[in-house]
């Protein structure tokens, strides 16, 4: 499989959460509210899988790569662009948290920002994914003999199996700070 076969993989997952987010989105509007659990669990998903592991397969590694080689103009920019959407989304999944946490609290006023914010979101995903895999993802694999895009590949089971204890290493020091302080 070439490197940018799982990262197509999870670009149909994205989409997949993205379809469920526009349908609860919908139902918000007409009922004016929405659970703050699905907001937690939507920003829990593209905070962990669509941006930590997703994009930091994109960034730390495919990326990575290509800044090693000697690219098109028409794909810098693109590359370029794409980094810059990762960060807009981060800011917005940041915006959509804190939102969701002072709605949570009881302050309604809060809920046109989670709207406003989801509504960013599911624009932003799909145009962001046809990039990729449309425009990108296939023609840069010119770039890679066969050797690098098997290693490429390899280093991404790597990055996604060091993930899984990343993020609970995170939960548990999360949870850690519930006890009592040592003696
Ligand atoms: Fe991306
Ligand atoms: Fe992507």
């Amino acid at each position: 499989m070439l490197p940018i076969g799982p990262l197509m993989i999870e670009h149909r997952m994205i989409e997949r959460m993205i379809r469920v987010m526009r349908h609860e989105l919908l139902q918000a509007e007409e009922q004016k509210k929405i659970d703050p659990r699905f907001i937690e669990t939507a920003t829990d998903f593209i905070r962990a899988y669509a941006d930590r592991c997703h994009h930091g397969k994109e960034e730390d590694l495919l990326f990575r790569e290509l800044k090693k080689k000697k690219i098109a103009a028409e794909h810098q920019t693109v590359m370029e662009e794409l980094i810059e959407e990762h960060k807009r989304g981060r800011e917005v999944t940041a915006r959509l948290m804190e939102a969701n946490s002072r709605y949570r609290k009881g302050d309604e006023g809060a809920l046109s920002a989670i709207f406003e914010c989801v509504k960013t979101l599911i624009g932003f995903y799909p145009k962001h994914i046809e990039k990729e895999d449309k425009k990108f993802f296939l023609p840069i694999m010119g770039y890679f003999s066969k050797e690098e895009k098997e290693a490429m590949l390899m280093e991404g089971y790597r990055f996604d199996a060091d993930l899984l204890h990343e993020e609970y290493q995170k939960i548990v020091k999360e949870a850690e700070r519930t006890l009592p302080p040592k003696p």
